[in-house]
């Protein structure tokens, strides 16, 4: 029940009531009969909803099963030991802890939970799995997550009005809005002046924020904060996304319980009530209590065990994932030069006095179907257009870049700075004995093979083989050490290596010029090895200039490190909290390659099957660590359509003699511009604030500085084809109106290829 809905302009709210309809309870006996009569009342409606409430009081009454409770964890533990910086989580360096977030002690926390679970402790299995979820959460490690089916399989939560966070002149410090009003002020009544939010639920609006934005993946606290709100360029990436923002609903948002309803008080004394509601994601049809939930939706099949989850063994992405079929819409994107079709990545130009400045936008290191060849291409098209046409400066975009396809980060780096060094960092991994043995077996059987790229019609076997085993991080051939040397053997690429009371692997780094590139790459070759060292670098360093909403994790992050370290770019961070100073540029998962479970349990079980060469060698492997990858209770009990994750390497930065990760590492940005109004609506206002800050003698940024040394932008002769283009963006601008901006962009990772491994999965 939307209250007093007056206050808002109706048009901006109307598409959200009518996509949630809040049905009145039924009269049955339980909360989950009420779900399920409410759903049954929807029928033919993809996604039914309910009030959050109801739906909250359904999840608390599902029993939790003790001995099932306690299965869960011991299955998940072998893949905890993953996770690379356990060690340095629980004892951070200071100014982390400082600025970032506080300490995490995971298995403290792992043994806190299975002893409320053994001393009965927790009241039902929504509260056992909140704690398990919030275990992960909690590192602030975007690569290290499980969801439990409690938390993520049944509903997702929603509030039905999506905020911005914005600065009046972009000056004084943002304060968030309701986002229809700003729709509503720029497009349909520029009379109608919106006022900010004071309050939620009664406490200071910003306050209430920051503590929400806390739930979120990321690990710098200003990117948090900019999560919680609409943003154009998430929204561009539908639903592998956090679309319209964590407080609606969008990305990590979706798992958080916003209570019953929310009260907004807005600083003209308005105020403001509605309801949350929840999506209802499997079909009730016979749950009538928590119980016959539990039943239906969180116990494992007895009998066969393979689940869908273990399959591919490559960290190449599958290339028979195809690319979404209808087109995703990027409202306030200006007409493409170039864009990629899931709007990973697009070519821009500015108009008029800015017609000297291109615009590479990159939301995303691919994160959807088998996009990598389109992607190299878009990149490689829009920058040699952009040099052609006479362009003079580029403006990178990377707000929401999770990451994904880390090779692609790799050659994005290649394609602006073809010669030189392709390394910022090193990585490593925790050296334990699961990880030792495959490398043992990955290299013993990699020794007897060739090293070869060919099309997989040519010998499928060794083309399997290639793919799955020769190619592998766990090939001592493959990748090179830190001196960019070859590893002679797997003793020394495994080490151990003791750091911080932990044991690593020695430091390697991807060999880029690696002929079976193409098997960890989707399909590409790297800018400037092999035969693509023809490329003449298209901008000077301090020619550009990158900007970042914080989200950037990831490969987002690895593309990062070697623009400013190696090359000395700029980096710009927008919004954050409504406080003063610099905020960080890259404010997501700094790790430099996640494993999904599901991959680490294939490489387990393949070694062990196909790598032996006799049975009796089999079953002696089976008895080691190696053999606890069989059972799939973690997979049974995840949410279904959600990622789960280690961060499997650390970034480690080239002459860091205390090899900490990056993870760990605070990096304020060079400048930090606040979101304006006019940014939320038209990313060109965020890329010509940021051009003025660098090139054109005009600072936007609050903290930090440019040292720009340009001059005063001034009008240059445009040539026809600048002059047909500026006319063709002030006619987008003009023609832009409420209805292009989508209220309702959820995250939705069911039917995706969940395998990519640089990527923080919304
Ligand atoms: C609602 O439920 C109550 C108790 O279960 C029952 O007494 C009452 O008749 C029901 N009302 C309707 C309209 O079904
Ligand atoms: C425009 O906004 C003003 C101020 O809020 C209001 O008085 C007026 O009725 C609005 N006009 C329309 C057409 O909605
Ligand atoms: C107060 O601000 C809210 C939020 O922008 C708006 O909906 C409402 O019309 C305003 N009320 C008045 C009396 O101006
Ligand atoms: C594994 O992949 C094959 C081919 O892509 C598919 O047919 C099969 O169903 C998959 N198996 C599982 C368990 O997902
Ligand atoms: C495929 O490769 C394997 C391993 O090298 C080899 O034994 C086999 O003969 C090859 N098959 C074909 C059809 O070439
Ligand atoms: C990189 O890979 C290629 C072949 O794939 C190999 O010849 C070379 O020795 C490797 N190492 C270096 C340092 O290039
Ligand atoms: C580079 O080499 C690969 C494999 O040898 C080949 O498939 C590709 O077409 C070549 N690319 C160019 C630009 O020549
Ligand atoms: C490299 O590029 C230049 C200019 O684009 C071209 O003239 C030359 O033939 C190219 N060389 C090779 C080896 O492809
Ligand atoms: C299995 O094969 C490897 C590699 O050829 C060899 O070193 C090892 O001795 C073999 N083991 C057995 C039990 O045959
Ligand atoms: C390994 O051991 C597990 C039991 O721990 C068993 O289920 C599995 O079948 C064994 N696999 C092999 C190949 O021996």
């Amino acid at each position: 029940m939307l209250l007093e809905p007056s206050l808002l302009l109706a048009a901006s709210l109307a598409p959200i009531a009518a996509a949630s309809p809040l049905h009145p309870r039924h009269n049955a006996s339980t909360p989950c009969a009420q779900v399920s009569a409410a759903v049954a009342a929807q029928s033919g409606v993809a996604v039914p909803t309910v009030a959050a409430r109801v739906a909250y009081e359904c999840i608390t009454s599902v029993p939790i099963k003790k001995d099932a409770a306690l299965k869960l964890l011991d299955s998940i533990a072998v893949y905890f030991k993953w996770q690379s910086n356990t060690a340095w989580l629980k004892d951070p360096p200071k100014q982390y802890v400082e600025k970032v977030q506080p300490a995490v002690d995971i298995w403290a926390k792992y043994d806190e939970i299975k002893s409320k679970v053994e001393a009965g402790e927790y009241a039902n299995e929504f509260e056992f799995g909140i704690s398990l979820y919030t275990l992960g959460q909690s590192t602030h490690d975007g690569h290290f997550v499980y969801i439990p089916d409690s938390v993520g399989g049944i509903f997702n939560w929603a509030r039905p009005v999506p905020l911005v966070s914005v600065s009046s002149d972009g000056k004084e410090l943002p304060k968030p809005y309701v986002y229809s009003d700003i729709l509503a002020e720029s497009f349909a009544n520029s009379s109608f002046k919106p006022s900010p939010i004071s309050k939620i639920n009664g406490e200071k609006a910003t306050d209430y924020l920051e503590k929400w934005s806390q739930l979120g993946s990321l690990q710098d606290r200003d990117a948090l904060y900019n999560n919680v709100f609409y943003e154009l360029a998430s929204v561009s990436l539908g639903p592998v996304g956090s679309g319209i923002g964590t407080f609606a609903g969008s990305g990590r948002g979706r798992w958080a319980y916003p209570g019953a309803v929310t009260h907004l008080e807005f600083y003209n004394g308005t105020t403001y009530k509605f309801e949350n509601y929840a999506k209802v994601l499997v079909s009730f049809t016979g749950v009538t209590d928590g119980e016959s939930l539990y039943e239906s939706y969180f116990t494992i099949p007895t009998g066969t065990s393979t689940v869908a989850a273990a399959n591919s063994t490559s960290p190449t992405p599958s290339t028979s994932a195809s690319a979404t079929a209808t087109p995703i819409p990027a409202p306030g994107y200006p007409p493409p030069i170039f864009r990629e079709e899931n709007n990973l990545i697009g070519g821009y130009y500015l108009e008029d006095d800015y017609s000297d400045i291109a615009v590479l936008s990159v939301p995303s290191f691919v994160s959807l179907g088998s996009a990598e060849i389109p992607f190299q291409q878009t990149g490689e098209k829009f920058l040699a257009a952009a040099k052609a046409a006479g362009k003079k400066k580029l403006v990178i975009d990377l707000s929401a870049n999770g990451g994904g396809t880390i090779l692609q980060g790799y050659d994005l780096y290649k394609q602006l700075f073809p010669d030189g060094i392709g390394h910022a960092a090193a990585d490593r991994f925790r050296a334990f004995e699961s990880t030792d043995l495959l490398g043992q077996y990955f290299s013993r059987t990699s020794e007897k093979l060739p090293r070869a790229y060919f099309p997989e019609e040519q010998n499928e076997t060794l083309w399997e083989l290639e793919s799955d085993v020769v190619s592998s991080m766990f090939n001592y051939q493959s990748d090179l050490d830190k001196d960019d040397k070859n590893f002679p053997s797997w003793p020394a690429k495994f080490g151990p290596v003791e750091n911080h009371g932990d044991k690593f692997s020695s430091l390697f780094r991807w060999n880029l010029s690696d002929v079976i590139i193409p098997f960890n790459s989707g399909g590409i070759y790297i800018h400037g090895y092999g035969n693509l060292t023809n490329y003449t670098q298209p901008f000077a360093a301090e020619d550009i200039v990158v900007v970042t909403d914080g989200y950037c994790a990831s490969t987002c992050t690895i593309f990062s490190e070697l623009m400013r370290q190696v090359k000395g770019v700029k980096y710009v961070s927008l919004g954050g909290r409504a406080k003063e100073g610099i905020t960080q540029a890259i404010g997501g998962v700094k790790g430099t390659n996640n494993n999904p479970w599901s991959y680490i349990q294939s490489l387990a079980q393949l070694t062990i099957t196909e790598l032996t060469n006799s049975t009796a060698e089999a079953a002696s492997l089976n008895k080691t660590e190696l053999g606890s990858y069989w059972d799939d209770t973690p997979f049974y009990r995840a949410a279904a359509g959600t990622s789960i994750n280690v961060n499997f390497r650390d970034g480690i930065r080239d002459g860091d003699e205390s090899e900490t990760p990056l993870q760990f590492i605070y990096e304020p940005s060079d400048c930090r511009i606040l979101y304006t109004k006019a940014m939320t609506v038209d990313a060109t206002a965020i890329w010509k604030a940021v051009a003025d800050s660098a090139f054109g003698g005009t600072s936007h940024c609050i903290a930090g500085d440019l040292g720009s040394t340009y001059g005063k932008r001034t009008a240059k002769e445009l040539t026809v084809q600048e002059r047909i283009y500026s006319r063709s963006l002030h006619q987008w601008r003009r023609d832009l109106s409420v209805k292009d901006f989508p209220l309702d962009v959820f995250t939705d990772l069911s039917g995706q290829d969940l395998d990519r491994h640089g990527i923080m999965w919304p």
